[in-house]
């Protein structure tokens, strides 16, 4: 049983699918996982680390995929790697199922069964899998550092001889995975911190990590299946806009995640409202690649409107390669484990989450979303 990793191909892809941990774990369960010469490198993760838990060290992506059942990616493997796939290869990784230019058609012609852990069930038995949780966290942490080293002021309160510095005041929207983590980093940074969701369990989360909850739907949750979000109406995000502005006049550093499963991101924030705030504020927009919260957002951007800096996130979780590594691959080898049985690989699609993150089987769309996008 061959499990291959690959450079990432990528621009500006630092993280890798598997690190000398998580080999060592799969080759306790039967898998010989063969690393790229590099692949991990730029998270931080070295060939001679990854050979000293039992890996396969090669030179070329070639010999890596040569024989092998199972390819782990994080960014969905580029035209290239899929030519080099043996016919009927798994693959597993963040596979962007929704995005037009993923490598569907590529990937079933070569009759490939692939896995995107996006669509993996969100159930407790799958939270130690679920890859949009673990990087959902680094991007949440990350935001508010990106959005400190763009700000020029301090986020604590400072009490010295030369007069007292009051404390940045930090608005975070949207309060799932990322912004809990959001308000978790701005309190540590010593920030007052004020947050929105429009889910019922928000408020209460939010309030105990010591911030403000602040209620802009008059106490209407906006909720749709599973618990998540549902996508507001246009009177709604009207709304929703209009109670938001006064809070973020006043804020120093806004940190948007509102984001709907599978749709684009809600516009919460107009050119209007940008502009009644303060210069030198900072809005880090998380959501920037799925459409942006913010009006004037471009993803891997800095854009100045009347001095103040809106800075479009663009795979946010790479810059912390390392530990959005560690995340990531624990995820990616819990889940091929699960596949894994007695020394051989045996993916069960009776298990919900086998079928539930399954996209192609043996290059067969098996997801609505993949059979729309692919005609079938
Ligand atoms: N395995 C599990 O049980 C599991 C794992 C992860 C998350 N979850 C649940 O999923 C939910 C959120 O997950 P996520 O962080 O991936 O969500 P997400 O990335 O889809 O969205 C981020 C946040 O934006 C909020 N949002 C959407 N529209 C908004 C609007 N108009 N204004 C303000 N906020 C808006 C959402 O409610 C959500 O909290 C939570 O209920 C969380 O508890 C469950």
């Amino acid at each position: 049983m061959r499990a291959a990793v690959v450079t990432e191909t990528r621009p500006g892809e630092r993280r890798v699918a598997a690190t000398p941990e998580t080999v060592g774990k799969l080759a306790a369960a039967g898998w010989t996982v063969v690393v790229q010469s590099g692949a991990g490198v730029r998270a931080a993760a070295a060939d001679s680390e990854y050979a000293d838990r039992g890996a396969e060290i090669v030179g070329t992506a070639k010999e890596a995929l040569d024989g092998a059942a199972v390819l782990l990616v994080v960014a969905p493997p580029s035209d290239d790697i899929i030519q080099l796939m043996p016919v009927g290869c798994g693959v597993i990784g963040l596979l962007e199922p929704t995005v037009p230019t993923t490598p569907l058609r590529a990937l079933a012609d070569q009759r490939a069964t692939a896995w995107a852990l996006e669509l993996l069930p969100r159930t407790s038995r799958a939270q130690s899998m679920d890859a949009l949780s673990s990087q959902a966290l680094v991007g949440g942490y990350r935001a508010v550092i990106e959005a400190a080293l763009r700000l020029p002021r301090f986020f604590p309160m400072a009490m010295t001889a030369a007069g007292t510095v009051p404390p940045a005041r930090i608005f975070v929207l949207g309060a799932g995975v990322a912004g809990l983590q959001a308000i978790a980093t701005a309190r540590r940074l010593g920030g007052v911190v004020e947050a929105n969701d429009v889910r019922s369990a928000a408020a209460e989360e939010v309030k105990s990590l010591g911030a403000k909850f602040v209620d802009v739907t008059e106490g209407q949750t906006l909720e749709g299946a599973g618990g998540y979000a549902r996508e507001a109406t246009e009177e709604e995000l009207a709304e929703q806009r209009a109670r938001l502005a006064d809070h973020l006049a006043t804020s120093d550093v806004v940190i948007t995640t509102a984001a709907v499963p599978g749709r684009r991101a809600p516009r919460l924030i107009t050119t209007e409202m940008v502009e009644r705030m303060r210069p030198g504020s900072v809005i880090f927009d998380l959501a920037a690649e799925t459409g942006g919260n913010c009006e004037l957002s471009k993803p891997g951007e800095d854009v100045v409107h009347n001095g103040v800096v809106i800075a479009g996130a663009s795979n946010v979780p790479s810059a912390m390669a390392k530990d959005a590594s560690a995340l990531y691959a624990r995820n990616v080898a819990t889940f091929l484990l699960l596949m894994t049985k007695e020394g051989a690989f045996a993916p069960d699609f009776e298990d919900d989450l086998v079928i539930g993150a399954c996209i192609l089987r043996d290059g067969s769309p098996v997801h609505p979303l993949v059979k729309e996008a692919l005609g079938a």
